[in-house]
């Protein structure tokens, strides 16, 4: 444990530049590239993801209402990498803080032409105003929780936008279990890890939060990701709760 703090800091202190870099605006242009990285990455999480994410959004269909067409929120929705696990017909609210997602969704969107858009929201998880209570069957987010600033208020917002008996879908990397070298390294390598991942945190118990946010139900499950072994963003959580 010791010794695993102390990495930590010698970490801290490497990453000094780049706490002064984000200080000075620089941080502001890499907003601009990382969609850019963001768009390369997400093309081959889906490959090694595929099977999981299609098995997870198979269940949509439970939450489609009889009367119409299934009217999905995603969270930080980045470049659209779950448009096309979406059934044919949906509705689409997208959200994401950052605006220069924008021309990457457009082409995202263009492609997936069996679903309908609603529109692109800029908006953080935390501050959702522009979406009205009891609005939409499913919210969806896929590695958002590690970069939001609170997954407590996050879930709360979730809750409002949803309709009662609607789905919360998620899909998230997060901490290992505390006797593996994973959990050692995450914990090392965080201070780097989140100047690289857009404000990512690899250390996070998200399932706690999902669990403490007064879902009526919750399907959640601990999988090791099919990437590469020891990789830090192997173990994940996958599953949805219902409100
Ligand atoms: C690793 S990307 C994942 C994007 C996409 N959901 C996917 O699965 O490929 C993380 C996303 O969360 C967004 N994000 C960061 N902070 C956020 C917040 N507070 N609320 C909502 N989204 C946020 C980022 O802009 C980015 O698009
Ligand atoms: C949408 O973009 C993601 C990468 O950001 C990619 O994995 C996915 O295949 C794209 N979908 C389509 C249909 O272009
Ligand atoms: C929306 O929901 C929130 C919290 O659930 C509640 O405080 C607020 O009064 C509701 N607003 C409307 C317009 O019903």
């Amino acid at each position: 444990m010791l010794f695993m703090h102390l990495c930590t800091l010698v970490l801290k202190i490497l990453t000094l530049p780049l706490q002064l870099a984000e200080l000075v605006g620089l941080y502001k242009l890499y907003k601009r590239v990382f969609p850019f990285m963001l768009y390369r990455i997400t093309f081959n999480y889906n490959l090694k993801m595929n099977e999981h994410k299609r098995e997870l959004f198979r269940s949509l269909q439970k939450f489609r209402p009889s009367n119409g067409e299934l009217r999905i929120l995603e969270i930080g929705c980045g470049t659209g990498a779950n448009f096309e696990y979406y059934p044919a017909g949906c509705k689409i609210v997208c959200t994401d803080p950052n605006p220069h997602f924008k021309t990457y969704l457009q082409k995202n969107m263009t492609k997936n032409d069996h679903l309908v858009y609603d529109t692109f929201v800029v908006a953080t998880g935390e501050d959702l105003r522009g979406v009205p209570n009891e609005s939409v069957d499913v919210v969806v987010v896929t590695l958002v929780l590690c970069s939001v600033g609170d997954i407590g208020v996050v879930l709360q917002e979730a809750k409002r936008v949803l309709r009662p008996g609607g789905g919360f879908f998620f899909m998230e990397h997060v901490c290992a279990d505390p006797s593996t070298w994973t959990f050692f390294f995450q914990h090392v390598m965080q201070p780097l890890w989140y100047y690289c991942g857009d404000g990512c945190e690899i250390t996070r118990t998200t399932w706690e939060c999902i669990e403490n946010a007064g879902f009526s139900q919750i399907n959640l499950r601990h999988i090791q990701a099919p990437v590469p072994a020891h990789s830090l963003i192997q173990p994940h959580i996958v599953g949805y709760a219902i409100k």
